[in-house]
């Protein structure tokens, strides 16, 4: 306890980001520091696991350190610890387990194995207006690009998702194809900016399907098409070209899911919720059916520990059964 809060100590370490956060209470976020890899990876074009792995183990100690001094916080004040258990890489998501484990036993204070993709979920709520439940959320990262519906913070049931990759895998892929680095998002987003009127589109893959999914894989191979027969064509046009496409894809299913589902509220979060454009079209669209949209802040959307450590307050205090505490690649929700 540090005053009269309850503090949660959150680990995320799931894949190119260390970061650790103090959270006093629900709500009083004291730190999230996040310690990136990103410059390291824009050599190879892509994150390297085992590179990651060695990084978090070098960060994490030291991270955690400064993110206690900056809380003002000592280690003994700590009442919970909530750790990323899944998904991402295995070798990255032990190193911050083995450490959140070896705290949670040394201050005997319990330790919930949280899923990344429900913190990703959980930012919404991190913010002074909380959205209004049922909500239906797009989930879009690097990893992931999937529609939930949430009847509670902690009732969340998987509507679709993407049956090869992920929008920000496209949006990093797509990058590295016109040579505008790494990570590809906000390198898209920024070449993007001040185009005005392309003269060409690319495809809205699965746009006119009565499903909830998405497949960005062919969005992928026109861009590359295109590239190959037009190599006088400016990237910052093709950027535009293929934000364009993406963007309307996720906007418009997560309208309709929206509307099919009889909820009055969207959700929009993880890595790729930072597009400015993606936050534009959406608030639009909401707002044109009457929708309310809720978009975190920058900080919040893309990975950070924040998320987690407000996931596992929430876990706790609902009294609900953590995550094992080990490494689940490919865990759901
Ligand atoms: O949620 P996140 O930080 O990590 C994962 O859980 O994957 O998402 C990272 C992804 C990357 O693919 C990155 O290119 C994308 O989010 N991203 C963006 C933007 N900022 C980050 N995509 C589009 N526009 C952005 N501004
Ligand atoms: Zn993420």
């Amino acid at each position: 306890m540090h005053g009269e809060k309850f503090i949660t100590l959150g680990i995320e370490t799931s894949c190119d980001e260390t970061s650790v956060a103090v959270l006093a209470g629900r709500d009083e976020l004291l730190c999230n520091l996040v310690a990136s890899q990103v410059e390291l990876y824009a050599r190879f074009g892509g994150i390297v696991p085992e590179l990651a792995a060695r990084q978090h183990e070098a960060k994490l100690n030291p991270l955690l350190e400064a993110a206690l001094d900056e809380a003002g916080i000592g280690l003994h004040e700590i009442d919970l610890i909530g750790v990323t258990v899944g998904p991402g890489l295995a070798v990255s998501l032990g190193v911050g387990i083995a450490c959140a484990r070896m705290l949670s036993t040394l201050l005997e204070v319990p330790c919930v194995g949280v899923s990344h993709l429900l913190g990703h979920l959980m930012a919404n709520f991190m913010v002074e207006e909380e959205p209004e439940l049922p909500a239906v959320c797009l989930l879009a990262s690097g990893g992931h690009t999937e529609i939930f519906r949430m009847e509670t913070p902690l009732e969340v049931e998987r509507l679709g998702g993407t049956i090869d990759d992920a929008a920000g895998e496209a949006f990093d892929k797509v990058a590295r194809m016109l040579g505008l680095g790494y990570p590809g998002g906000p390198a898209v987003e920024n070449a993007s900016s001040g185009v005005r009127n392309v003269k060409f589109r690319f495809p809205r893959p699965m746009l006119n399907r009565e499903d909830h999914d998405f497949s960005f894989s062919g969005l992928k191979t026109a861009v590359l098409n295109y590239v190959k027969k037009n190599p006088d064509e400016p990237a910052a046009h093709i950027a535009t070209a293929f934000q364009e496409a993406a963007v309307e894809v996720m906007v418009e299913k997560t309208v309709r899911a929206a509307l099919e589902n009889g909820a009055n509220q969207i959700m929009v979060c993880g890595g790729v919720a930072a597009n400015g454009h993606l936050r534009k079209r959406i608030t639009e669209r909401c707002s044109g059916e009457g929708i309310s949209c809720s978009v975190p802040p920058l900080e919040l959307c893309t990975d950070n520990a924040g998320m987690i450590a407000r996931t596992a307050f929430e876990v706790n205090i609902a009294d609900r059964k953590s995550h094992p505490l080990v490494p689940v690649p490919n865990l759901l929700i």
